[in-house]
Parts: C-alpha cells; structure tokens; sequence
C-alpha cells in the first residue's frame, strides 16, 4: 500500500522537501516533474516545492548535464535549479520530507510522520528507493524519470484528497 500524505500544519497549504545526496541529479528531477504536475492540477498556487542535498559539493551549481538532458528531452524545464544543502531546521518547515534512499533518510535523522522514502508513493514499488544514477549510463536517468514521473502523479493524487481539490 502506498503511503497518505500528512496534514499540513497550515490549513489549505502544503510544503514538500526532496532530498538526495548531491542535489544534482534525482531530487531535481523530482522537484521539476513534480511541479509540473502540481502545475497540471491546479495545485502549484497552494503546493510549494523544494530540494536539497545532503552534501555540500555542488551547492549554487545547475543540474547535472544528464539529468538536465534526461528531463529537457521529455519536455521539462531544466534551466532553473540551482543546488541546496539541506538543513536540519528543513524538517520543521515543511509538511512531508521525502528522501530518494535510504542513506539520505537515515542522514536526515530516519523516517517519520512527515519524513519518508520518496517511493513510499510509487503505486509499482512503494517502499523502494530510487538509486542513484551519477556513476552510471544514461539509462539510469532514464530509469529515474520513469519512477520520479508516476511516483510524481500518486503524490499529486494524495494531496488533492488531503486538500480537498477534485
Ligand atoms: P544525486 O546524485 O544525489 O541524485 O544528486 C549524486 C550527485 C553527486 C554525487 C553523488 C550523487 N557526488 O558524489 O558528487
């Protein structure tokens, strides 16, 4: 069973975080689809989204060329990211913190009410990760999106039942 999104502390509002290691491939990838499909809902006036990495190396920095290639062949835009370190005052700031691994969530301080695995959300394979693909082919990218898109559509899906948008 997929996970249920929390309330959010605001009424009416929400506030996600994605986080990775480096902020450079996965959860950017997931912060770019996901908006856009907040944006096809109807939802980006009320649901705002961020994200972060776990490491400091490549903060200020776009996206990685892959990922930014992966997404713009698609259809997305790619161009805005620029990379985030996250912090731990994150967890306090936003209603769900959604990590793409398990070493990202165990470096956020592990899972809880508002702090889970991304995939919890993936109708396929809820529970999974999403691995990363920085030191591999481009089919890894491929692999991303593909998880990042419908796991994208569920979370949509669960907030529109929490916020009351049909
Ligand atoms: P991400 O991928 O966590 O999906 O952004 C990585 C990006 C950079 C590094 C590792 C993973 N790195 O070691 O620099």
């Amino acid at each position: 069973m997929t996970a249920a999104a929390p309330a959010p502390r605001t009424p009416g509002r929400y506030s996600i975080a994605l986080v990775c290691l480096g902020n450079i491939c996965r959860s950017p990838m997931a912060h770019v689809v996901l908006e856009q499909r907040l944006e096809a809902a109807g939802l980006a006036d009320v649901v705002r989204v961020v994200s972060s990495g776990t490491g400091d190396w490549h903060v200020g920095k776009p996206m990685d060329e892959r990922a930014a290639a992966t997404l713009t062949e698609a259809g997305y835009d790619a161009t805005r990211h620029r990379a985030q370190q996250f912090a731990p005052s994150w967890l306090d700031e936003h209603d769900l913190v959604l990590a793409m691994d398990r070493a990202n969530l165990a470096d956020i301080g592990g899972p809880g009410e508002r702090v889970m695995l991304f995939r919890a959300f993936d109708p396929v394979a809820p529970g999974s990760e999403v691995p990363d693909p920085y030191y591999g082919g481009p089919e890894g990218f491929e692999e991303v999106l593909e998880m990042v898109e419908r796991t994208s559509d569920a979370v949509v899906v669960a907030l529109q039942r929490l916020l009351g948008r049909p």
